[in-house]
């Protein structure tokens, strides 16, 4: 196999020193990547590191080597474009197809998957315009991460930060690998992609609930909803239509999708059967949110206080919350969905004396009537607040796939595979094709 050809585009921003690490990471795999940083990345770090770490010359403008149209050939010849990190300016400029440097022309002509890795500060990120940006970019089927939450620069914290270079990789792999709709997803210039869920309503679920005790304290989860999230941007980014029915989460909502927010389980169920039912039925709902099981019977209309005089403590009623998932499954049987919509749930289990995390995992699959079930193992710090996932997706006619330790864009790409694998399934059987 010959080496893929890789071209790695840098920004102008504080993060390119982790576009270094990146490097690396792709020229150990064995790829052949010629860097293409910008006026300004140059400033952060200098192009001899990227000459001595790529092996090959360093690409930094339009007006060097002008005889070998660099910027024609670089873009044309590229199996991938990764550009990390992406600056707002940067994102700008690609959404709107400008070309005023070598790495905008290179990204106008190439023809392979791209994969744009964003960072900034957070009021950037979540601003109309990058948001917008981002979103005709991703309506292109150009893969636009989605930035990692934490440190940044100065003493600021929120979305906004580089993916670490390991899971820019991993998806860069996922790309290469080519994925189901890598075909469909288009270059920047290239015609509207379609994306194998092109076409497609899917509702995705994320985050935890929260069922309230009193006006300022309620029972939640640890959910943070990054997979959720990752599920609705991977989704959209693959054509989709996304109803995104999102309860409590640490991260952006991914731009694009039409976000329903809810606080309580009943408020998720509701707006998960409403969505669901919508405009004939959707193609798939998939139930990534932490709903609570139980949830207070009466919960107080006035702040619960703490007596002086004793040590009392109230004791609080649960009742059962509805299981939504299986509030889906009867729908369908009932006919109040389509059957051909594909219902996914998901299950957060530790291994016990009774059984392992799989063995669970096929237990609840059988139970639940779901036709797909990705089971992850929770505790010890896994995938609760993580941005990877270790999972497997059980699917009810007995097929597995393990994904991961992964990014959980590919633990979401995974799930799309099989969601789009049973939708063209089911299309064939409509048609009686066998
Ligand atoms: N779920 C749901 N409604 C609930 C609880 C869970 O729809 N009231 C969904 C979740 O979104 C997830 C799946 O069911 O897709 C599995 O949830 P999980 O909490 O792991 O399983 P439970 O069925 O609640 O079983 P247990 O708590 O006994 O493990």
């Amino acid at each position: 196999m010959t080496a893929p050809r890789v071209v790695l585009g840098v920004g102008g921003g504080i993060a390119a020193y982790k576009a270094a690490l990146l490097l690396r990471l792709f020229t150990e795999g064995g790829a052949s990547v010629r860097v293409v940083p910008t006026a300004s990345a140059l400033r952060f770090v200098g192009e001899p590191t990227w000459a001595a770490l790529s092996g090959q010359p360093v690409a930094t403008g339009v007006w060097a080597d002008v005889h070998e149209v660099p910027h024609v050939r670089l873009g044309r010849e590229a199996d991938l474009v990764v550009v990390a990190p992406a600056t707002a300016d940067l994102l700008g400029r690609a959404a709107h197809g400008l070309a005023d440097d070598l790495l905008t022309n290179v990204l106008l002509t190439a023809r392979c998957p791209v994969l744009l890795a964003p960072a900034m500060h957070t009021e950037m990120w979540q601003h109309p315009a990058v948001v917008a940006n981002t979103a005709l970019l991703r309506e292109r089927g150009v893969h636009v991460l989605e930035p990692d939450s934490g440190r940044l620069t100065g003493a600021d914290t929120g979305p906004g930060r580089l993916p670490e270079p390991e899971r820019i990789h991993a998806a860069a792999l996922e790309l290469l690998a080519g994925a189901p709709g890598r075909a469909a997803s288009g270059a920047l210039g290239a015609p509207v992609a379609s994306g194998d869920l092109a076409g497609r309503h899917v509702v995705v679920s994320a985050g935890g609930t929260r069922e309230p005790l009193d006006p300022v304290r309620f029972l939640g989860n640890a959910s943070s909803g990054r997979q959720g999230a990752a599920l609705a941007a991977r989704a959209l980014a693959r054509g989709a239509r996304v109803t995104y029915v999102r309860a409590h989460t640490e991260v952006p909502d991914p731009a694009g999708a039409h976000v329903v927010p809810v606080s309580t389980a009943l408020q998720l169920r509701d707006a998960v059967l409403t969505a669901a039912a919508a405009g004939g039925g959707a193609d798939a709902v998939v139930m990534a949110a932490a709903v609570a099981d139980f949830r207070p019977a009466a919960p107080s209309e006035t702040k619960i206080k703490k007596s002086d005089d004793d040590d009392a403590a109230p004791v609080v009623e649960l009742v059962r919350n509805p299981d939504v998932l299986a509030g889906l499954v009867a729908a369908r049987r009932e006919g109040r969905l389509p059957a051909s919509t594909v219902l996914v749930g998901f299950a957060a289990e530790t291994g016990d004396a009774t059984g392992s995390v799989l063995e669970h995992g096929r237990a609840k699959a059988r139970r639940k009537g779901a036709d797909l079930l990705v089971v992850n193992e929770v505790g010890g710090g896994r995938a609760f607040g993580t941005p990877d996932n270790t999972a497997v997706v059980l699917g009810a006619d007995g097929s597995e796939r393990a994904v991961g330790p992964a990014p959980k864009e590919s633990v979401a790409d995974a799930v799309w595979d099989a969601v789009a694998m049973r939708l063209t399934r089911g299309r064939a059987d409509q048609r009686g094709d066998h």
